[in-house]
């Protein structure tokens, strides 16, 4: 299916897409820029994920993440979107560490604070265990995505960033944590860090739509975080990831010109200058910088 460029992604949208075989694209995404950048690619969904604790603010992991950066990240990228005119990506809020799992009340509130903040659904990790919160979520008329296998939140748990559902029991545990988000009215679920059979096998198993990250390519859908996709850190490249583009060489040689025309007085040139009176353009074979034609001072 070829979904038209400005046709909203919804929850019945992904259902759908699932049922015709159509995969699903979904990125990390943190601010408004990249998030029109994103619209443009006809990416399908956007999570603002915890992965900011990492790839923003430099932590080790996302347990530092709070529901009011989480909403702030949210608000920035539903403006980018709503510049766009009518957008057209499905917009998931991550729940951080600690946001819901102390009460399925607090989870409401806080789960609102993102929807408020422009979110279309929101993200949880865990299965059983947060299973009767999601119900609660999803009663009061919020959309959730789950997140199993390898769940980051619960890093020290697992001992480390681990493939889950190895083993018969490692695998069982994991189809239960999927069975019961589905039964709870979770409308999709992430698929963390899993062995490609497990995965599929979850895939045909449910009727709701899988996104994988390092889970195969069988999923209805995947996931990566944009940094990792547009190459940003060279020297993060675990086995799931494919650096798309050498983002880091792109941004280093970027700012290495900057800062030499900046030194030989090439950058700001006349034609970036205001106060200058009359302007004439010049041919680009006689000009000096390497941007085509420009204009200069009589
Ligand atoms: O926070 C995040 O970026 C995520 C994805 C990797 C699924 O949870």
């Amino acid at each position: 299916m070829t979904l038209t460029k400005r046709r909203p992604v919804t929850v019945n949208t992904l259902r759908d897409m699932k049922a015709k075989g159509d995969r699903i694209t979904m990125l990390t995404c943190y601010d408004a820029t990249f998030a029109r950048l994103l619209d443009d690619a006809g990416v399908d969904a956007i999570l603002v994920g915890d992965s900011l604790g990492m790839v923003m603010k430099g932590e080790e992991d996302t347990l530092n993440v709070t529901i009011d950066e989480i909403a702030y990240h949210t608000k920035a990228v539903a403006r980018g979107l709503r510049a766009q005119g009518a957008a057209r990506i499905h917009l998931v809020g991550d729940m951080p560490f600690m946001s819901y799992q102390v009460s399925a009340e607090e989870a409401l509130h806080n789960a609102a604070q993102l929807l408020r903040a422009g979110a279309n659904a929101v993200k949880l990790e865990g299965g059983v265990s947060v299973a009767p919160t999601v119900k609660r979520l999803v009663d009061a008329g919020i959309p959730v995505m789950g997140h199993v296998g390898l769940t980051p939140q619960s890093v020290h748990a697992m001992g480390g960033f681990k493939v889950q559902g190895k083993g018969e029991e490692g695998r069982k545990r994991v189809i239960d944590d999927a069975l019961a988000l589905q039964e709870a009215g979770a409308y999709a679920v992430v698929l963390e860090g899993l062995p490609k059979d497990l995965a599929t096998e979850l895939t045909q198993l449910l009727d709701i739509p899988t996104i994988g990250i390092g889970a195969g390519n069988q999923c209805d859908g995947q996931v990566l975080v944009l940094y990792d996709l547009l190459g940003l850190n060279p020297s993060f490249k675990p086995k799931f990831v494919k650096h798309f583009a050498n983002g880091a060489d792109i941004v280093v040689d970027a700012c290495k010109a900057y800062v030499d025309e900046v030194k030989e007085q090439s950058f700001p040139g006349l034609e970036h200058s205001f106060g200058v009176k009359k302007l004439q353009a010049v041919p680009a074979e006689e000009n000096a910088t390497p941007y085509g034609s420009v204009a200069v001072a009589q």
